[in-house]
């Protein structure tokens, strides 16, 4: 592969992990590219109910996902030209996102898309399978956990944040069943890759993670 040279790190790990700010910080720092996966994941499950595609039908949403008009700039994130960064954050995206992704289709239809973000000097790429199956031969692949009431604290807080309403019992439950299905689908499922650094971030700051990951690094 052309590009096989360029260096990736790959960050993956369970839902509200704090993995895409830690991500998006660590590419700041090394001035890499970032892939946040998840966003295309989102942005297909948004596509599927405008294009009122039935979530469930395998083959139609794969087949939006084939050409999802998608484009990332500085940190805008646009469907169609329409800015959806903040639209795409909502849990029933999110919950929507889940689902979609345990279709085979749907992961073939967004792969090549993802390899496209491999691009000089470096990439950052988090989500699921970054370090499994998309980048296997990253050159440092962490995988971000915490424990799922130190997840559900921060999804409440970022909801709020961005003007969501929000409330801690269906948080709770929405992630661990979102949890379940990620880890337990056929394809691509949630496991540490090979040789993955296991950060568990519960009683960690989002600074203190980002020097880990920095200083994994730099002992490569
Ligand atoms: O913010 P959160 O971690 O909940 O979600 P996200 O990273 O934006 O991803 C949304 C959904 O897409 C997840 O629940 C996963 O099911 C799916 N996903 C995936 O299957 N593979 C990826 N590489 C990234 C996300």
């Amino acid at each position: 592969m052309p590009n096989s040279h360029i260096p990736v790190i790959t960050i993956d790990g369970p839902t509200a992990s704090g993995k895409g700010t830690v991500a998006a910080r660590v590419a700041d720092r090394l001035g890499y590219h970032l892939l946040d996966s998840g966003a295309l994941y989102r942005l297909a499950a948004l596509s599927a109910v405008r294009a009122e595609v039935a979530l469930e039908d395998e083959r139609a949403v794969a087949q939006l996902a084939e050409v999802l008009p998608a484009t990332f700039s500085n940190g805008d994130i646009f469907l169609a030209g329409e800015e959806v960064g903040a639209l795409i954050r909502a849990e029933e995206v999110g919950n929507n996102a889940s689902k979609i992704a345990a279709f085979p289709a749907v992961r073939q239809a967004l792969y090549a898309l993802q390899l496209g973000f491999r691009k000089a000097p470096g990439l950052v790429a988090d989500g699921r399978d970054m370090g499994t199956v998309i980048f296997p031969n990253a050159r440092l692949k962490v995988f971000l956990t915490a424990s799922v009431e130190a997840r559900a604290q921060r999804r409440y807080k970022q909801l709020i944040d961005k003007g969501f309403s929000a409330n801690m019992d269906d948080l709770l439950a929405d992630l661990q069943a979102r949890d379940e299905r990620d880890t337990h689908r056929t394809v691509a499922p949630l496991v540490p890759a090979e040789g993955a650094y296991i950060l568990d971030t519960s009683d960690m700051t989002v600074d203190e993670a980002v020097a880990q990951v920095l200083h994994w690094h730099t002992l490569l």
